[in-house]
């Protein structure tokens, strides 16, 4: 049967989630770049309702997945999981949206035959039926679960009890709530209160962010190309967290500086831009930004060519000093690790369905190793900002503890070490390093330290 009387889902706009929500079960890659992929698929006007039961389904995956497997007498195999990510498309919609309950089941009902799997019509239509009449006990009786309790993977609710008794409460609540938008005024062209006078001007209202001085968190989102004078470069959409980079390394004219994991460039600016308003003329530093993914060097050069300032790219493996590095040591250099990305779950919800304990040895070791070798590019004097967005210690404190135990020319210095009017007092300082938490409306969850290479 065809849900004629039920026109509120756009066709293609579930058909292309079930696809993306599939890809990602199946561990093919992570949502950003399957949406940046997929998401053309469907008419311009449907990308929001796309990205509303992707980002939705994963958000909720914890929830969706207990009563799923619940309802189901077998799991579905792995040939099948795209009728999987209609089921949970279809839960996400009964618990979490306005669609009408009926239209949730029959369209979900449909995507099965576009699938070309009628066998499954009944079943599915039996457990969204089921879930209709039962949400509240079903959802009771799970509610003793961890990964139900606290929205959550259960790996990843031990681990936070574990390393953050007190924050608990608060990584919870703020990973699994809609981050806030935040921009970056870009200090070279225009200061914070105009550009904040512009966006009220537009009716954009926004408030200052507390810790970085170019940060402005709008009160509602909005298409970044309603903001004022985006294409000129007068902002970037970055998180507060994240633009403490640049402030805290005070990169300067004059300098050699190095981003060594720069994909996709938002520190990378805010670097080039830092230094370019402290100077008269529109001189800028000399940044190399290094990174592994082609396809992800691309959005760098996208993101400088709309500020308008250069760096020297390059598409390597940072580690791997022979492919890219000409001898010339940095004076400054950012390191910002790939890592578990613990500290930005809200933003990257499938996060709670790929991230595996296994992952986060992975990370600690590239991580080692990247750190090692560039480590060796900086001049005795320098400094080097280690940086991730984990809320993992492996990750962090106990990453930087080892690396100062086995190089005798490092020691940690203050955050504010360059820029002492900096604040940098809202996270928590841990052995090594400050350790930022997301917070539900302000930053997303960091992790900074910052290392001198002595004078020998
Ligand atoms: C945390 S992200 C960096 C975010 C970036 N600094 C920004 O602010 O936009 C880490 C980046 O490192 C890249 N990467 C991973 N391994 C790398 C390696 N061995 N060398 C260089 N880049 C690497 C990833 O592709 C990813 O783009």
């Amino acid at each position: 049967m065809k849900p004629t009387d039920v026109p509120s889902i756009q066709h293609s706009a579930r058909q292309v989630a079930i696809q993306v929500v599939t890809n990602i079960l199946l561990q093919q890659g992570s949502l950003s770049t399957q949406l940046a992929r997929h998401q053309h698929d469907v008419a311009s006007e449907h990308i929001p309702l796309l990205k509303e039961l992707c980002f939705g389904v994963c958000r909720q995956y914890p929830l969706l997945n207990s009563i799923a497997l619940h309802l189901l007498n077998h799991p579905f195999e792995e040939k099948d999981m795209d009728l999987y990510a209609a089921l949970l498309i279809g839960l996400y919609q009964l618990g979490y949206m306005n669609t009408p309950d009926h239209a949730a089941v029959n369209e979900t009902v449909e995507a099965c035959r576009i699938l070309n799997k009628d066998w499954a019509t009944k079943l599915i239509n039996a457990v969204l039926r089921r879930y209709q009449r039962e949400a509240d006990d079903i959802i009771e009786e799970l509610e003793a679960m961890p990964s139900v309790e606290y929205n959550q993977p259960k790996w990843l609710v031990k681990r936070f009890k574990k390393h953050w008794p007190e924050q608990f409460e608060q990584i919870i609540e703020a990973s699994s709530a809609h981050p806030p938008m935040c921009i970056r005024v870009n200090e070279n062209r225009v200061s914070r209160e105009t550009y904040k006078a512009k966006m009220a001007e537009e009716g954009i209202d926004s408030e200052n962010g507390q810790l970085s001085p170019t940060a402005l968190y709008l009160r509602s989102a909005v298409r970044v190309n309603e903001l004022p004078e985006f294409d000129e470069g007068f902002s970037s959409v970055q998180d507060e967290s994240a633009q403490l980079a640049a402030h805290i390394l005070v990169p300067e004219v004059g300098e050699h500086v190095l981003d060594a994991c720069a994909a996709p460039g938002g520190k990378t600016g805010h670097l080039l831009e830092f230094a370019a308003a402290k100077q008269d003329q529109e001189e800028t530093l000399d940044l190399t930004a290094v990174e592994l993914e082609p396809w992800r060097l691309e959005k760098i050069e996208a993101n400088l060519e709309r500020i308008g300032l250069m760096a020297n790219l390059q598409c390597a493996d940072a580690g791997d000093l022979d492919t890219w590095w000409d001898g010339a040591q940095f004076d400054k250099i950012l390191l910002d690790v790939p890592c578990s990305a613990t500290g930005v779950i809200r933003r990257n919800p499938d996060i709670k369905i790929n991230r595996k304990p296994a992952d986060i040895d992975e990370l600690v070791t590239i991580q080692k190793t990247i750190l090692a070798q560039v480590w060796t590019t900086l001049k005795p004097g320098g400094h080097l900002l280690y940086a991730t967005c984990s809320l993992m210690p492996e990750e962090n404190e106990q990453q930087v503890a080892a690396f100062l135990t086995s190089h005798d020319d490092a020691k940690e210095v203050p955050l504010n070490a360059l820029n002492p009017v900096l604040n940098v007092a809202s996270g928590v300082s841990v052995s090594h390093g400050q350790q930022l938490f997301p917070t539900i409306k302000g930053n997303d969850g960091f992790y900074y330290c910052l290392i001198q290479k002595n004078i020998v």
